[in-house]
């Protein structure tokens, strides 16, 4: 596939108006990507475990208008008007043009929810361009289906594949949210179907070890962190350890695959925690150099690997780009690292809150009406 498969022949027909509700589940990467090429291509493969409960759920309303020289739209939040958030969605509008050619033939009414707070640290943007990326697909199938002359249908193939490329165009990491349970986002030579220009199920054997895998996320610092990722990725342009990173990313992935046959969790715990620091270590080595981890991510870290060697638990921990951590641990865990978590680590967390979640199965389609 290249980016000219995804550009659409003109759409003979049109839909007066219509709905259409996803809800897309957030992700957490196990190899980390970390810099980018033009248009959104990574530097290196990554893998995610998709969640389960932290999900986006939007609805697209569109009414038919007059074409014009501009988008037309609004956003909602909770019920709230977002101003601040048009930006963004005016940049992904841009950039999808060329693929969803009907993007200023409509009105449309974004309206989206979190099941998770919008200040908990959390980042809604994989989710959520994940759940904005399936409606506009869910347009353009329509359209398609309108137009009654031409009888190729969208596959489903190709449908999840579109959505996975206009979402990825809006926030990298955005197109591992919409399939589960294990998703590669990035060409690496192992894995055939793997491409820089979506995210594609995980094809090969996981062993029983990893079913249900948890993540217990604690919430460490719910603020806005200093540095966007997307000024961090740029950073990874002149990064003198960049190579050797990309390089580290592509190996650790053939090891995982590996790993994720066998259930071997100690070298799990091995690569997903290297992946970790090594990410927040190429943000304390960029120029100019950030911390987005925080004391109490610290405290946090130093805490699991005392009670890994105490209890001979296979816990460990992952980071995305801030001070939160990921608690990863088997499910037959769940009730020792539990009761580890509300003895030891509450305490390090913001309010003490931290939300429980697990390894899921993807976005849903949750109503439509045209
Ligand atoms: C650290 O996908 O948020 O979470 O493509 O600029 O929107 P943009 O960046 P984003 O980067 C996420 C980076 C990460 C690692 C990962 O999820 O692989």
């Amino acid at each position: 596939m290249t980016e000219q498969d995804f550009i659409p022949k003109t759409y003979p027909k049109t839909l007066k108006d219509g709905s259409f509700t996803w809800s897309s589940p957030s992700n957490i990467a196990l190899i980390k990507y970390w810099g980018k090429k033009k248009d959104q291509i990574p530097k290196n493969p990554s893998i995610s475990f998709t969640l389960n409960h932290c999900k986006t759920t939007t609805t697209v309303s569109f009414t038919k208008k007059e074409r014009s020289n501009h988008f037309s739209f609004e956003v909602f939040l909770s019920g709230e008007k977002k101003e601040d958030f048009k930006p963004k969605i005016e940049i992904f509008f841009k950039r999808v043009e060329i693929y969803l050619p009907f993007l200023k033939d409509y009105h449309f009414k974004i309206e989206t929810t979190n099941t998770f707070p919008h200040s908990s640290g959390i980042a809604s943007s994989a989710s959520g361009m994940s759940a904005l990326a399936l409606c506009l697909m869910s347009i353009e199938k329509s359209i398609e289906l309108a137009d009654n002359k031409r009888d190729i249908k969208m596959s489903d193939e190709f449908f999840i594949q579109k959505a996975s490329f206009l979402a990825r165009l809006g926030s990298g990491s955005a197109c591992r949210s919409l399939e589960g349970d294990l998703v590669v986002w990035g060409k690496h030579d192992k894995i055939e179907i793997s491409s820089n220009l979506f995210g594609v199920k995980y094809p090969f054997e996981v062993h029983e070890n990893f079913k249900n895998y948890q993540d217990t996320i604690l919430l460490v610092d719910k603020g806005e962190k200093q540095v966007s990722s997307t000024i961090g990725h740029n950073l990874m342009h002149k990064h003198p350890f960049a190579e050797a990173r990309f390089k580290q990313a592509h190996k650790n992935l053939s090891r995982l695959i590996t790993i994720l046959k066998d259930g071997n969790l100690d070298a799990f715990i091995e690569v997903v925690e290297s992946e970790a620091l090594t990410l927040h270590a190429m943000m304390m080595t960029s120029l100019p150099y950030f911390i987005l981890m925080k004391p109490h991510t610290l405290e946090i870290i130093n805490k699991i690997w005392a009670f890994r060697q105490k209890t001979n638990s296979k816990v460990c921990f992952t980071l995305d780009a801030g001070a939160n951590v990921h608690i990863l641990y088997p499910e037959n865990e769940i009730k020792n690292v539990l009761k580890f978590i509300n003895n030891e680590l509450v305490t390090y967390c913001q309010k003490g809150e931290y939300i429980n979640d697990k390894i899921g199965f993807g976005s849903e389609l949750i109503n439509k009406d045209s």
